[in-house]
């Protein structure tokens, strides 16, 4: 077991964790959706560790992360016009396209898929890091598999200490939920996960009907296969309260409740983490995994969770709620 550095990301210290993914180790860093967990996504046994690290299932693929497009070509084989318009729309930023894979890209990254998730971060120090490694960076969220996304360097420290050698710490991710995953397909825009770039964003980009949130049902590892009914647990059940409902006084007192706009004066709960007091669903997308992080660290038994309107970024919310709420199977 190594010792886990966290060190504030500078000019020196990107630069030795653009040195340590040339060498082949993971290193964890900050993006403006959550932190990632990268290896250099050319070198198959450089990315595997991710996947021992995270103790993560290979069937479920990682996102290439590039820092300019000139690094497409790397990684993609072709590039749809679609794909191109949402490109110069959304990049750098929190969209992942799934295209058709390049040849150099070992099929661990993708699960063995003929496609490749690319992302553009838009965060300055993703961009430098890749930008200095002078390769692609295959990155996963740097969490243990399955447990809640890492909005900020503790975080990662908190589930990975021991097991990655270098945290370059940018401060809380201004985002707070991981990218939109799309598919281009055929003149279609298939949403596979809900996520930064609300759905209305790419349907204000390409047309509506160009659209497709979802389905068709999973072909095997085809569709977005890290989307397992439960994702994104904290430690303790999560309980999604949809339309005002409220637990009683005795189940809230070892509860935690996790609410949108406001606490109610009843029933009291153990703690309590506000989301957004004005209502803004991308302030609430930003502190999503935060409240929980604090929630679960307050020792609370369960955790209620207030259901947000389902529009913009409050779609990526839910989505990462109703499968918090899903026990995973032991
Ligand atoms: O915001 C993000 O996307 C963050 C940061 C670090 O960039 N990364 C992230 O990676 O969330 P991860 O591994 O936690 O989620 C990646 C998901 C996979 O679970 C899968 O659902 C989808 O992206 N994905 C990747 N490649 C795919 C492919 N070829 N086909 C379908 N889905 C794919
Ligand atoms: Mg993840």
């Amino acid at each position: 077991m190594k010792e886990t550095r966290v060190v504030p990301a500078t000019d020196e210290t990107i630069e030795e964790a653009a040195r340590l993914l040339r060498e082949g180790e993971a290193v964890a860093f900050p993006t403006e959706t959550v932190y990632g967990l990268g290896a250099n996504a050319l070198d198959a046994v450089a990315v595997a560790r991710i996947f021992e690290i995270k103790e993560r299932p290979l069937f479920d693929p990682l996102i290439v992360h590039i820092s300019g497009e000139e690094m497409v070509g790397e990684v993609v084989r072709e590039v749809p016009d679609l794909a191109r318009t949402l490109m110069a729309r959304f990049w750098p930023g929190p969209l992942t396209l799934v295209l058709p894979k390049g040849e150099r890209v070992p099929g661990i990254v993708t699960a063995g898929l003929p496609t490749v998730g690319v992302r553009m971060p838009a965060h300055p120090v993703a961009r430098r890091l890749i930008e200095k490694a002078e390769v692609p960076i295959a990155a996963p969220s740097a969490n243990r598999f399955g447990s809640l996304s890492p909005t900020r360097a503790g975080h990662v420290a908190g589930q990975l200490g021991g097991r990655v050698a270098l945290v370059l710490d940018g401060g809380a991710c201004e985002v707070g939920v991981e990218s939109t995953v799309v598919r281009v397909e055929g003149g279609q825009v298939r949403v596979l996960r809900p996520g930064g770039v609300p759905v209305e964003a790419l349907e204000e980009a390409v047309g509506r009907g160009a659209v497709v949130v979802g389905g068709p049902e999973r072909e095997g590892a085809q569709e977005a296969p890290g989307m397992l009914p439960w994702h994104y647990a904290p430690s303790v059940p999560v309980v999604v309260l949809e339309g005002g409902a409220m637990p009683g006084a005795e189940e809230a007192r070892e509860a935690g409740l996790l609410a949108f706009r406001g606490a109610p004066e009843e029933p009291a709960f153990r703690a309590v983490e506000v989301l957004s007091p004005r209502g803004d669903l991308q302030e609430a997308a930003a502190g999503l995994f935060e409240g929980l992080h604090r929630l679960e660290e307050a020792g609370v038994a369960r955790i209620y969770a207030e259901a947000v309107p389902e529009v913009g970024l409050g779609r990526a919310v839910m989505d990462r709620l109703r499968k918090a709420a899903k026990r995973r199977p032991s």
